[in-house]
């Protein structure tokens, strides 16, 4: 663990259709965070319309901000650096989020720190509210699983802001297999949670869905799994889907190897932590399966810091400014991973 100097971070995040803003404290001490979620705007397309998604953080950005710092009951006087989100992400909604961002640094005269959307979901992992007991700290190496709706994959971190990456996925991300099966189960957007929901009441050993382990490798592959999914709904030929067991098989199967995999990494390459992070690590089954195994310490993210928020950003900024890795204001967006 380094020290960190005493600083607060304002970090702004407007990757795709959340705009938020976060003040953190000392790396990891949440003082407020505030989420203006586009998702019943986005909820009459069944997806995020990237045009409108920007143009809603136009209008959002600057109140947000604003509430954020009042929250905290702070000043841009009080803050140190400003974060924002470069990328991944959908570009006009990036843009919105890196430029103000600037205007603030460039008006406040504060050091920029630009952040990889990613690494944000896995410094998540160890943020706490102030005043509540800190959540445990990082514990290098440790294997990082990253499961959102735009990426799967398995990162070894041997120091700070060090990614390996072992895996990824080799077409659907595990949160876009959930927003698909969702879809195709008549399922509300988002798909995660629709899921999640409809699963609770059926039989996840109703159908054997394939799990796909590849082994020797540390990707992933869904995309076969949504492909058994639609075959089995076709095969019902117009009979009445049994929606809950397929949402509970299809999820158990994802979990299954999501667990699996992460688990065996953790074990091959000896670390002393494990960290989930992402928006489906907001998903029930996938936390239990982690928090029952005894192997190793896990950290994954009280449930309102695993969607996008800008607590994870500050968070991964702070440690990105104490360890000297400011930028200047000529900094663009980075739409794609891994950043350099
Ligand atoms: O990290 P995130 O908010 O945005 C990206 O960076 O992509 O992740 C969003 C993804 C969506 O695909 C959503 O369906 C999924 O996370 N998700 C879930 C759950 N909550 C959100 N997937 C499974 N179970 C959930 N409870
Ligand atoms: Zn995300």
């Amino acid at each position: 663990m380094i020290d960190l100097p005493p600083a607060r971070i304002l970090a702004i995040e407007t990757s795709c259709d959340e705009t938020a803003a976060a003040v953190i404290e000392n790396g990891r001490a949440l003082l407020a965070s505030t989420v203006a979620s586009q998702m019943d705007i986005h909820a009459r397309y069944g997806g995020v319309y990237p045009e409108v998604a920007a143009r809603q953080h136009v209008l959002s950005i600057l109140p947000v901000i604003e509430q954020t710092l009042a929250q905290a009951h702070l000043a841009l006087s009080d803050i140190n650096a400003i974060a924002a989100t470069r990328g991944p992400g959908l570009a006009g909604s990036l843009v919105v989020g890196l430029n103000v961002a600037k205007g603030l640094a460039l008006g406040a005269g504060l050091p920029l720190v630009g952040v990889n959307h990613l690494e944000g979901h896995i410094y998540s992992a160890w943020v706490y509210n102030d005043g509540e007991p800190p959540a445990p700290e990082p514990q290098f190496p440790l294997m990082a699983l990253l499961v959102s709706g735009g990426h799967t994959e398995l990162n070894l971190m041997d120091a700070h802001l060090s990614y390996k990456r072992l895996g990824a996925t080799l077409d659907d991300a595990a949160g876009e297999a959930f927003d698909k099966v969702a879809r195709l189960l008549g399922l509300p957007y988002p798909g995660g949670p629709s899921v999640q929901k409809a699963a609770e009441e059926g039989d996840p050993t109703a159908f054997k869905f394939p799990r796909a382990w590849l082994e020797g490798t540390w990707n992933f592959s869904f995309s076969g799994l949504k492909t058994a999914v639609l075959k089995e709904s076709k095969r019902l030929d117009g009979r009445p889907l049994p929606v809950a067991d397929l949402a509970a098989s299809f999820q158990a199967a994802v979990v299954d190897v999501l667990f699996n995999k992460t688990l065996n990494a953790a074990r091959e390459f000896n670390v002393r932590q494990i960290v989930v992070g992402g928006g489906v690590s907001s998903n029930k089954p996938l936390r239990d399966a982690f928090l029952a195994q005894a192997e190793f310490p896990v950290n994954i993210p009280r449930l309102s810091l695993c969607t996008d928020n800008a607590a994870m950003i500050a968070a991964a900024g702070s440690f990105r400014y104490a360890l000297g890795h400011t930028d200047g204001l000529e900094i663009d967006i980075l739409p794609t991973w891994p950043l350099s």
